[in-house]
């Protein structure tokens, strides 16, 4: 984060405490939030980015995917800084419920829903449910019908775009779990059924073509194509749906390879994409452009967040030709970060209680755990005296990392802490061993 800085004994601080403080009061390993820093990149999206789209439809919403990292402390952030809110599950939605998220501002995903997720959904009054099959296309207006209410809908549209990265793959990607297909018909087929149930509003089109990207290539494919279908319903169905959304994916730099488009480049080259797609299709009603909405998770929360740990051991291990690596265990590892495990993810590593005049070494950072894939930084120098007892901190681990984290060989996860002017408090507590055996009723 911004915000992070060495004070005048070479400790890492944050918001203006260091971390030593931070390992004493709350111990290692914990995921570290800059609240503040958090709050900046919320902010960013939604006056930077959105206010591209002013001049082109109105504005546009910004949706914190909340798959990325949920407590209920974040869904007020995002609630304060005036964004709306992504779930895709019954335990998010539970989340924001209990943030006291409002309602119309939530979009419910997921291409399995259970009735009792649909029910809570419809219950709170969420203002768009993304439908995912014609299964559910039914399901949703059976139980809206029965609560007596009218469900906004979206569609999700399987547009054939995915992206990875730095590509993008325009054909072929359409044999995946999610969404309507476009070249099928499907989607088409879908926004009629949709427009013959009466407890059913269909707000729009959604797609979400893949994460970490870095290149509006893709999404001005997926633009085009669901520009297209959204001509195709109106002059086929005379429906004009008030809402587009082009989804999550936009990247964050984990490493200095990476560089993102800032919230308000990123807005002005989707603004005129979108512009320019809907100049193409048609004049009067047909070019009028919708309301746009993104669902960003990683660009938000990514980068607000480090992971504090504590070194335990240093090994030497010898590479041959007088060549050596030193593995750094630390207190963690595949449990509170699977990434470099699930995706071969790249981070990387400082030592942050100390500064040192040490020549650097070729480390690896490895967790605890028992496996020789545990690994949380694949290569980093670190000087040469770095030792037990030392800190180290990984930084960019706010997204996708507590959210996938897991209590592997029963290991309870790290707390979440978020930090503040100089003082930092628990928004997730650790979890204690106690907690993992009140789950083991086995044996009594
Ligand atoms: N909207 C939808 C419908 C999504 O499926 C996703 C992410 C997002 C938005 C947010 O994407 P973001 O802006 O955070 O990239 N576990 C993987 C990432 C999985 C993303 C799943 N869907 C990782 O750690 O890289």
């Amino acid at each position: 984060p911004n915000s992070v800085c060495r004070d005048d004994q070479g400790r890492l601080q944050v918001a203006g405490l260091d971390v030593v403080t931070i390992a004493r009061e709350f111990g290692t390993a914990a995921y570290v939030v800059d609240e503040d820093d958090f709050r900046a990149r919320a902010r960013a999206f939604r006056d930077d980015f959105a206010g591209a789209f002013d001049t082109v439809c109105g504005g546009a919403d910004v949706y914190y995917a909340g798959k990325a990292f949920l407590c209920t402390a974040v869904a007020k952030w995002v609630a304060e800084e005036g964004l709306s809110l992504d779930v895709c599950s019954g335990g998010e939605l539970a989340v924001a419920r209990r943030a006291g998220f409002p309602a119309e501002r939530i979009g419910f995903h997921g291409n399995n829903k259970s009735l009792d997720e649909i029910r809570a959904a419809l219950d709170y009054g969420v203002g768009r449910i993304v439908l995912d099959s014609f299964v559910e296309i039914d399901r949703v207006a059976e139980i809206a019908a029965d609560l007596g209410v009218v469900a906004p809908v979206m569609i999700r549209v399987t547009v054939g775009v995915e992206a990875h990265t730095h590509e993008f793959i325009a054909t072929g990607h359409e044999d995946q779990k999610f969404g309507f297909s476009l070249s099928g018909g499907q989607a088409l087929e879908a926004a009629k059924a949709v427009l013959a149930r009466d407890s059913l509003d269909l707000r729009g089109l959604h797609s979400h073509i893949g994460s970490q990207i870095f290149d509006t290539g893709g999404f001005e494919m997926s633009a085009r194509r669901l520009v297209g279908l959204h001509a195709q319903i109106a002059n086929e169905l005379g429906h004009h749906s008030p809402e587009i959304d082009l989804g999550g994916g936009f990247g964050m730099a984990y490493t200095s390879q990476h560089t993102p488009l800032s919230p308000a480049l990123l807005g002005e080259q989707l603004a005129d994409i979108v512009g320019r797609e809907f100049k193409a299709i048609g004049d009067g009603d047909l070019a009028e452009v919708p309301r746009v909405s993104i669902e960003p998770g990683r660009a938000i929360v990514g980068p607000s967040t480090f992971t504090l740990y504590e070194v335990g051991t240093v090994k030497q291990v010898a590479l041959g030709d007088n060549h050596s690596r030193a593995y750094v265990s630390v207190d963690g590892g595949m449990s509170d970060n699977v990434r470099p495990a699930l995706y071969e993810a790249d981070y990387s590593c400082t030592l942050a209680n100390r500064d040192s005049e040490a020549a650097p070494m070729l480390a690896r950072v490895v967790g605890k755990h028992c496996e020789s894939g545990d690994i949380v930084v694949q290569d980093e120098w670190l000087p040469a005296d770095t030792a037990p007892g030392d800190l180290i901190a990984v930084p960019g681990t706010g997204a996708y990392c507590r959210a996938l984290s897991s209590q592997y060989n029963h290991t309870p996860r790290p707390p979440v802490l978020a930090v503040r002017d100089g003082k930092a408090r628990v928004i997730v507590r650790r979890e204690t061993i106690d907690d993992l055996l009140a789950l083991d009723v086995g044996v009594s």
